[in-house]
């Protein structure tokens, strides 16, 4: 299919029927800054501040939005636009409480990122925060209203990405507010605490509870991994400070099978890791009634092997059966069954999925 010509800062570059200009320009490395645009949802040019000068037309358009044709001329740097994009930023900035010092996304927030980049002191707005009380009836996300600016990311990763179809927008004018029906909390509604919501979020409207206070962003080791709690092997980063677990975020560069989406279980069920009653060595109960006790795991290994051979010898292959785990991969269930059944000869193997 042949390509669409257009001119974006005076250079020329090759689109896609259906491409929208911002994809253009990003494909080509000419930056133009977003809220609200996030991969995998529908754009819907809610924040502006994508906004560029399209030569004819007759006000700036939110590049996120608008579809590129043959021969249009775009212009993202213009006085022009940062003027209105920062008067849109400042708007942002004046309509929360965006207090930096405190707030756990500071150094990873694209609000602040925004107003550090187009240069922005002070807003010149004095405008009212809108004083909503912190969301503090779960354990797990919380909701700061006071910092939200209303992108809606976090509506569209839930109906869109997760189809939980739990947030909303809700109200109207200068009391609109995203959450779930009729004003509940998370813990009150349908939410099923994935945390999609809080993975999309630009500022610190929501944050991980259990990261408060527990160290900054630039502070976090990130460590790649895959989750254990079932076989589809979802990837994510845990982020480590002083070799705590403070958070898990999904990343969408890794790809398949999750592409940065996590259920509530791999996204806050990671207490166990430092849990003070978690087994880290296998334990060996040496005599029959004795008291189970620590063992190195060539020793718990030489002792199976011994036991499922005198088992074997004596009763036969087909007193032993094997059960394998859910949270094994596929790989390692199939390396199982092969054991049991090329090794104990049994065919007696099942798995706990079935159970
Ligand atoms: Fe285009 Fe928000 S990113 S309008």
């Amino acid at each position: 299919m042949s390509g669409i010509k257009l001119t974006i800062n005076g250079l020329e570059v090759e689109a896609q029927p259906g491409q929208t200009v911002l994809e253009v320009a990003r494909d080509n490395h000419i930056y133009i800054p977003t809220l609200c645009q996030y991969p995998g949802t529908t754009n819907v040019g809610a924040c502006r501040v994508c906004l560029v000068e399209v030569e004819n037309a007759r006000t700036l358009v939110a590049s996120c939005c608008m579809p590129v044709t043959s021969g249009m001329v775009v212009r993202t740097n213009t006085e022009r636009v940062r003027k209105a994009q920062r008067l849109i930023v400042e708007l942002l900035w004046s309509s929360g409480d965006h207090n930096c010092l405190t707030c756990e996304r500071n150094g990873n927030c694209e609000l602040q990122d925004l107003v550090y980049w187009l240069k922005i002191d002070k807003p010149r707005f004095n405008i009212d925060p809108p004083g909503y009380e912190i969301e503090a009836t779960n354990t797990m996300i919380q909701r700061d209203l006071n910092k939200c600016i209303l992108c809606g990311r976090c509506v569209r990763a839930c109906n869109e990405i997760q189809i939980n179809e739990v947030l909303d927008f809700t109200m109207r004018g200068s009391e609109a507010k995203v959450g779930p029906a009729f004003d509940l909390d998370y813990i009150q509604s349908e939410c099923v605490f994935c945390g999609e919501c809080v993975n999309v979020c630009p500022t610190g409207a929501l944050t991980f509870k259990q990261a408060r206070f527990a160290g900054r962003p630039w502070e976090m080791k990130k460590v790649r991994t895959t989750c254990t709690y079932c076989g589809v092997g979802c990837q994510m980063d845990l982020n480590v400070h002083e070799g705590k677990i403070v958070s898990v975020t999904g990343n969408r560069e890794y790809g398949t099978p999750n592409t940065g989406s996590l259920c509530v279980k791999g996204r806050f069920g990671v207490d166990f890791v430092h849990h003070q009653d978690r087994l880290k060595k296998p334990l060996l109960r040496r005599q029959k009634g004795g008291e189970l006790t620590e063992a190195s795991w060539d020793e718990a290994i030489d002792f199976v092997a011994e036991r499922l051979s005198a088992l074997k010898k004596e009763y036969g292959s087909d007193s032993i059966a094997g059960l394998s785990s859910a949270r094994c991969t596929n790989e390692e269930n199939y390396l199982f069954q092969k054991f049991m059944r090329a090794v104990i000869g049994s065919r007696h193997v099942d798995h706990c999925a079935r159970l």
